[in-house]
């Protein structure tokens, strides 16, 4: 019985995850409402069968949540060397994503940003990218922003994610006016150290449409694309993209066991990097996130810790 349970919660939630991709929103909430029960099923069959399962069950589950909050705070810079000949001089771009700024005014979520804002700072970067999803409720907008601008460089672009979708123009407005540049299907072109590098911005996979038409392929530029979500690179067909910068999936955020997370069901570019048809993808953990919703909404990450990602291009030491 109880494998048959989580067969069944597993395959629910394959077919919603399917409904969302496929835009049929709908839908995939009636269907979702399935999740709910047959977790209800598979605690009632725990209860009556295998009351020594769920004490264990139970235990790691408080770990999980105790210890879950401090490896929310863990942050790690994760550094990413590239070599390029499009390079004259060395430059490192800064990358974060998913913070969903979930709780206004609630301590541990001040205390998270204020822990990001500090090993942000310490860090030597020419320019910083963000990768969207800022935060899962409207009314968390000014408190967010307040963090936010301490981030704020010379040069600062942004895409929005799924999570944005609802109040982007918000968010969009608000961006602009502090010179973070927004890229919703728009490229900009920046001269850096020298270096002259196209920054494409593609709309969210799942809520909005991404497309690259004003992407220049021809140019001679360090082309950097930003896609909030990693499955959008299966339907890249123009070349010359360096590299493309993802997140969404919060590398699973509770992973019960190491690399084993819901979310790698849905998709093949959960975490780290991938070469999928002659371009780099590079897939954040992100730096943020709650474990689910409302009122049972939690700040915790388990075998997922959270990640600023420092990309350093240098010129190609490869003479052809
Ligand atoms: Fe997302």
């Amino acid at each position: 019985m109880l494998i048959i349970d989580i067969i069944f919660i597993v395959i629910t939630f394959y077919i919603v995850t399917k409904l969302f991709k496929s835009k049929n929103l709908k839908v995939a909430r009636v269907i979702a409402l399935l999740i709910p029960i047959e977790i209800l099923l598979l605690i009632f069959n725990l209860f009556t069968s295998h009351k020594y399962l769920l004490l264990v069950l139970i235990i790691y589950i408080i770990i999980i949540i105790v210890l879950g909050k401090k490896f929310y705070l863990d942050i790690k810079i994760k550094e990413i060397k590239i070599e390029n000949n499009k390079v004259t001089n060395k430059i490192r771009m800064l990358y974060i994503a998913d913070f969903q700024y979930d709780k206004a005014n609630n301590n541990f979520n001040i205390k998270a940003f204020e822990n990001l804002i500090s090993i942000i700072e310490e860090q030597d970067y020419d320019l910083i990218l963000f990768g969207g999803d800022y935060y899962n409720y409207e009314k968390n907008h000014d408190q967010f922003i307040k963090h936010f601008k301490r981030l704020i460089h010379e040069y600062s672009y942004a895409v929005m994610g799924n999570h944005d979708e609802k109040w982007k123009e918000n968010i969009i407005n608000t961006f602009e006016s502090l010179g973070v540049h927004s890229l919703e299907n728009k490229a900009a072109t920046v001269t850096i150290k020298g270096n002259k590098i196209q920054i494409i911005g593609v709309e969210d996979l799942w809520r909005a449409n991404p497309n690259l038409e004003l992407f220049d392929q021809n140019k001679e530029t360090l082309n950097i694309l930003l896609s909030h979500n990693p499955d959008f690179i299966d339907d890249i067909t123009q070349k010359n993209i360096d590299l493309i910068l993802s997140g969404h999936y919060h590398n699973a955020q509770v992973n019960f066991f190491p690399k084993f997370g819901l979310a790698r069901i849905i998709s093949k570019y959960i975490y780290g990097s991938f070469f999928v048809n002659g371009m780099q993808l590079y897939v954040t953990s992100g730096v943020g996130g709650s474990f689910m919703r409302g009122p049972l909404s939690s700040y915790i990450r388990w075998f997922s810790r959270p990640e600023i990602v420092i990309i350093e291009f240098d010129k190609s030491t490869n003479k052809k």
